[in-house]
C-alpha cells in the first residue's frame, strides 16, 4: 500500500461546470438508431418505437446534449430523405459505413427523443457533398417558426412548433482520409466559415461549431480554420479515443492522461490565434467524441458491404477501460473553464455505455458506472485537488513515446448544491493508497458516502448472464470537521461525496 494526499480547497476554483459536457452522440452506423434508440419489435418500444429503457437511462442522468446523426455518417448525408411520412421515405445506401439506411428514423424522431429525454441537440452538418443552399434550407426546416415553404413542410410533417436547435457543427472530422469529398485545408477554412456566417446571419444566437484538424497533427489545419472563421465560431470541436491495444495498463494509464495535455495545446491555438485577430471573444471547446476504441476493431474488419444495422463498433468494456472514461471525464472537469461540450461517443450499442439485445432489454457497461457518477455529481463548479502522489514513467518503445511523472492517483472536485464530490482514479494496478483527504475553506462535513467501482480482475466485463460482474459498491463515511482517511483500491473508480454541514454557496 502507498501513501497519498489530496487537497481540496476552495481558492483553486477552476470555473463552473457546464452540464452539456456530459452529452452523447447518435449516428447512424451499427445497431445506434436501429434496434438501439429505435426498435419497434422490441418489448419495450413505446408508441414511437424508441427503447424505453434507454430513454429511461439517459432521462435518469439527465442527458444534457446529444450530437446528431454523425460521425462519418453525414458525409453522403441528405436531410431531405429523412423527413416526411414514413411511407414515403427512401432507403438509401450509408456510404461511410457501407450500410442500407431505411430512414426510417430521421429529424423528426431525433428530435422527438430528445425532447422526452429532456436533451438538446447538436446538429452536425453535411458540408461536404451538400451545398450551403442545402444547409440554409435545413436550419429554415428546423428552425423557421412558419410561413416559409421550408418551415410549411415541417409543419405539414406534424411539427407545428419550430426545433429551435441551437447547436450546429460545421462537419466532422474534415481531415480524415475516409471523409467522402476530402477538401484541403483551405477548402473547408472557406466553406465552414461561409456556412456559419450564414447561420449566423439567420440567427445570430446559434452556436457553431468548427472542427478542428485530427490529433496533434491537425495544428496547421485548425489554425487555417480558426483564422479564416473565428468571428463566427463559439466551438472547436475535437475528438479523442483512448485504447489499449498493446494490452499494457500502466501505459494505458498513462496514455489517457495526457487529454488534458490536448485541450490546453488546442486552447492556447485558439487564444494566440484570436488575440492576433484582435477578438476579446474566446472559442470553447466541444470534445463532442469521445471514449475508448478498439475493442471492436478486428470483429469490424469482417463485416460485409451492404447491410442494414449489422454488429459494428460492439466494444464490450472492462473495468481497465472504466478508469479510462473515468480519467477522461476528469480531464474534462479539471479543464471546464474551457470544454464547455463533450459527446460520449455513442449512445447505445456503438461504444456505448449501454447495450441492448435483439428483444430491447438494456445492459449497463462498466464505463457507464463513473460516466453516470459524473453526469449526476460533477455539477456546479470545479476544484483542481492538489494531489501527493507517487508517480511512474513509462516508455512506449512501438510508438517511440515516453510518459514522464504519471501519478498513481488522478483526482478532482466538484461542488453542487452543499456538497463536495471528490472523484478519484488509482491508476496502480497492483496496489492499495492510503489516501489522506483535506478539505480547506468550505463549512465543516457533515457525512459522507464513497462508492467505488472495483473488480480484482482489470479485463472482467458485463454481460446480460453477469450484468453487474462490474458495478459499484457503496460506503458510509464519517469524516472528522475537514479530513478523513480512505483507502483507495487499486485500479479502481472513486466517487466520494460528502454534505457539508450548513450551506456554503461559494460563489
Ligand atoms: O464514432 C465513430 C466514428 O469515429 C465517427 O463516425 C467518426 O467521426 C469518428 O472517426
Amino acid at each position: 500500500m502507498y501513501k497519498a494526499k489530496i487537497l481540496i480547497d476552495k481558492v483553486n476554483i477552476v470555473g463552473d461546470i457546464d452540464p452539456n459536457i456530459y452529452g452523447s452522440f447518435i449516428e447512424h452506423t451499427g445497431k445506434c438508431v436501429y434496434d438501439g434508440v429505435y426498435n419497434p419489435e422490441a418489448k419495450n418500444a413505446d408508441e414511437n418505437g424508441f427503447n424505453k429503457d434507454v430513454i429511461e437511462a439517459y432521462k435518469e442522468m439527465k442527458l444534457p446534449i446529444v450530437r446528431y446523426p454523425g460521425g462519418s455518417y453525414v458525409a453522403t448525408w441528405d436531410w431531405r430523405e429523412s423527413i416526411g411520412p414514413k411511407s414515403e421515405r427512401k432507403t438509401m445506401y450509408n456510404l461511410p459505413w457501407h450500410e442500407i439506411e431505411p430512414n426510417t428514423f430521421g429529424i423528426g424522431e431525433a428530435v422527438k427523443w430528445a425532447r422526452k429525454v429532456g436533451c438538446e441537440i447538436m446538429m452536425c452538418l453535411n458540408i461536404s457533398t451538400m451545398s450551403l443552399l442545402d444547409n440554409l434550407r435545413l436550419l429554415e426546416y428546423c428552425n423557421f417558426p412558419k410561413g416559409t415553404y421550408y418551415s410549411d413542410l415541417r409543419r405539414s410533417h406534424g411539427y407545428e412548433e419550430p426545433f429551435n436547435i441551437k447547436y450546429w457543427s460545421m462537419g466532422n472530422e474534415p481531415d480524415g482520409w475516409w471523409q467522402i469529398n476530402l477538401e484541403t485545408e483551405d477548402e473547408y477554412a472557406r466553406i465552414s466559415a461561409e456556412t456559419a456566417k450564414a447561420f449566423k446571419f439567420f440567427d445570430p444566437e446559434l452556436k457553431i461549431i468548427a472542427c478542428s484538424g485530427l490529433g496533434d497533427k491537425g495544428y496547421k489545419w485548425t489554425k487555417t480554420t480558426l483564422k479564416k472563421g473565428y468571428k463566427h465560431y463559439d466551438f472547436i470541436s475535437m475528438h479523442r479515443y483512448m485504447a489499449n491495444k498493446q494490452n499494457c495498463f500502466p501505459l494505458y494509464m498513462a496514455k489517457t492522461s495526457v487529454l488534458s495535455g490536448a485541450i490546453d495545446r488546442l486552447t492556447y491555438l485558439c487564444d494566440e490565434i484570436g488575440q492576433e485577430l484582435g477578438f476579446d471573444k474566446r472559442i470553447m471547446v466541444s470534445l463532442d467524441e469521445w471514449n475508448v476504441w478498439y475493442h471492436s476493431l478486428e470483429a469490424d474488419s469482417k463485416i460485409p458491404y451492404h447491410c442494414f444495422a449489422p454488429h459494428r463498433l460492439e466494444d464490450i468494456y472492462n473495468m481497465e477501460d472504466a478508469l479510462s472514461v473515468g480519467e477522461m471525464l476528469m480531464a474534462m472537469i479539471k479543464k471546464c473553464d474551457r470544454v464547455k461540450i463533450g459527446c460520449m461517443a455513442q449512445l447505445v450499442n456503438v461504444i456505448a455505455p449501454l447495450f441492448t439485445n435483439k428483444d430491447g432489454d438494456v445492459l449497463k457497461q462498466s464505463i457507464y458506472y463513473p460516466y453516470r457518477d459524473a453526469c449526476l455529481y460533477g455539477r456546479g463548479v470545479a476544484i483542481n485537488n492538489i494531489v501527493e502522489s507517487p508517480a511512474y514513467d513509462f516508455e512506449d518503445k512501438d510508438n517511440d513515446d515516453k510518459y514522464e511523472n504519471v501519478a498513481y492517483i488522478d483526482s478532482v472536485t466538484s461542488f453542487y448544491q452543499n456538497t463536495l464530490t471528490i472523484f478519484i482514479v488509482n491508476r496502480s494496478e497492483n496496489e492499495a493508497a492510503e489516501c489522506e483527504i483535506n478539505v480547506k475553506g468550505f463549512e465543516k462535513l457533515a457525512y459522507g458516502k464513497h462508492k467505488e467501482l472495483y473488480h480484482d480482475d482489470i479485463k472482467a466485463e458485463n454481460s446480460f448472464e453477469n450484468p453487474d460482474k462490474v458495478s459499484p459498491k457503496e460506503y458510509e463515511i464519517t469524516p472528522d470537521e475537514d479530513a478523513f482517511k480512505l483507502n483507495i483500491k487499486p485500479h479502481s473508480w472513486n466517487m466520494i461525496s460528502l454534505k457539508l454541514e450548513e450551506s456554503g454557496n461559494i460563489l
